[in-house]
């Protein structure tokens, strides 16, 4: 065998005892688009463009969308060398062109891969070629790598991980990165200085409360958070996966309670809507500036469940300057109301404030000014309806 010279064997030990995960990259979660919800393997370079500059048309981009990201699909093989090859008939003009169009409109590019050596579609995956990979995306431009688990065969998942967060360092562009193994090996546990978010659960469907093979509902995905909240935090956040607001599958309300739950859970808000047929509806649903301000706050902590009583739950979000941001869910499809006293809740909510001391309470939806925690408070609320308060201090 060739022996390794020691200028070698000291660089590449050098690479990996430094290795680390980009410092300071979503500081609060990430915002962007991905293809996956809409339109699965029939990814193309004008769709792409098409939606990032319908991300800026739109006004998304204004209400801080920033990332688009291709999924899985964007591959078909690879050369002699080894290097990863686009698909050229979908992709003609290259993933650096298009990750060049993407940056132009001032936005970020993300791409996708998989620990396996094929991703879940059966595309060529990573195993192998990590540092091949994260040398080409450095060269193409690419800011975001969503990175799958399937065809693992078994590989350990921490390592498997850590082997491409050691890639993209070496490879010197900042790249957030995306850890998308399901929860299956508790990344919560391992992965805050590996990756920027990690998946929690299977695959989201364009439904309520629907449960399949590997397909959730976002409401069974919710219940599936509740434990998690202790483990977010700026620059490593839990992903209940992408947004179906826009897919149909929901009406109106269903899909508002799932935008405000997600941005309550501090969750990355990843579109996973055509974003240039969408309807105004869709739009104010999506870019409601005081919600977003909610997912966004500087202090990133994701919300608790505070309570849950006959399909109502009541979920919390610390916020920065002593607010809270409080959410009463209706999970039902039946009209409740629900009345309560402030003065009892408050001393388990507002736990580093002195008990008497009152909570000025403000509708986001009805953009209004409720009075104080000191009276008593009823909320009405719809089938799968929310009502979204933000409290501070007066
Ligand atoms: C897995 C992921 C999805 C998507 C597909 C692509 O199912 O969980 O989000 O990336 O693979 O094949």
């Amino acid at each position: 065998m060739k022996k390794l010279s020691l200028p070698v064997v000291i660089l590449f030990l050098s690479i990996n005892l430094f290795a680390q995960k980009f410092e300071d990259l979503v500081m609060t979660p990430p915002m962007g688009w991905n293809s996956w919800n809409k339109f699965g393997c029939d990814v193309s370079e004008s769709i792409i463009k098409r939606m990032a500059d319908a991300m800026v048309q739109s006004g998304m981009a204004k209400a801080g969308y920033q990332y688009i990201i291709i999924d899985d699909c964007w591959q078909i093989g690879r050369d002699a060398e080894g290097n990863i090859l686009a698909d050229s008939l979908r992709f003609p003009s290259g993933i650096g062109a298009l990750a060049e169009y993407v940056h132009s409109k001032g936005l970020k590019f993300g791409i996708y891969s998989c620990v396996g050596d094929k991703t879940c579609a059966g595309r060529p995956g990573s195993r192998g070629h990590e540092y091949q990979d994260a040398l080409m995306y450095a060269s193409w431009g690419v800011d975001y790598l969503k990175y799958d688990f399937c065809f693992h065969e078994k590989l350990n998942a921490e390592s498997a991980y850590q082997t491409m967060r050691d890639a993209l360092y070496a490879a010197k562009r900042p790249v957030v990165f995306s850890i998308c193994e399901w929860g299956s090996n508790q990344p919560w546990l391992w992965a805050k200085d590996i990756g920027n978010l990690w998946r929690t659960t299977k695959d989201i469907y364009p439904c309520t409360n629907c449960d399949g093979d590997f397909k959730s509902g976002w409401l069974n995905i919710l219940e599936e958070q509740v434990p998690l909240w202790k483990y977010a935090g700026p620059g490593h956040w839990n992903d209940p996966d992408m947004l179906e607001v826009g897919n149909g599958g929901m009406n109106f309300l269903e899909s508002r309670s799932h935008f405000v739950m997600w941005c309550m859970l501090a969750a990355p808000l990843i579109l996973g809507n055509d974003l240039s047929t969408m309807s105004q509806e869709t739009l104010s649903i999506l870019s409601n500036e005081e919600v977003i301000g909610i997912n966004q706050d500087t202090l990133g902590k994701q919300a608790y469940r505070y309570l849950t009583n006959e399909g109502v739950d009541i979920w919390v979000k610390p916020l920065s300057g002593q607010r809270y941001a409080i959410t009463i869910l209706n999970k039902t499809k039946n009209s409740t109301t629900y009345e309560f006293s402030w003065k009892w809740w408050g001393k388990c909510f507002f736990a580093d404030s002195p008990e008497d001391e009152p909570y000025e309470i403000y509708n986001v939806f009805e953009k209004k000014k409720l009075g104080t925690t000191e009276n008593n408070f009823e909320a009405k609320l719809q089938g799968r309806d929310v009502i979204l308060l933000i409290m501070s201090k007066m």
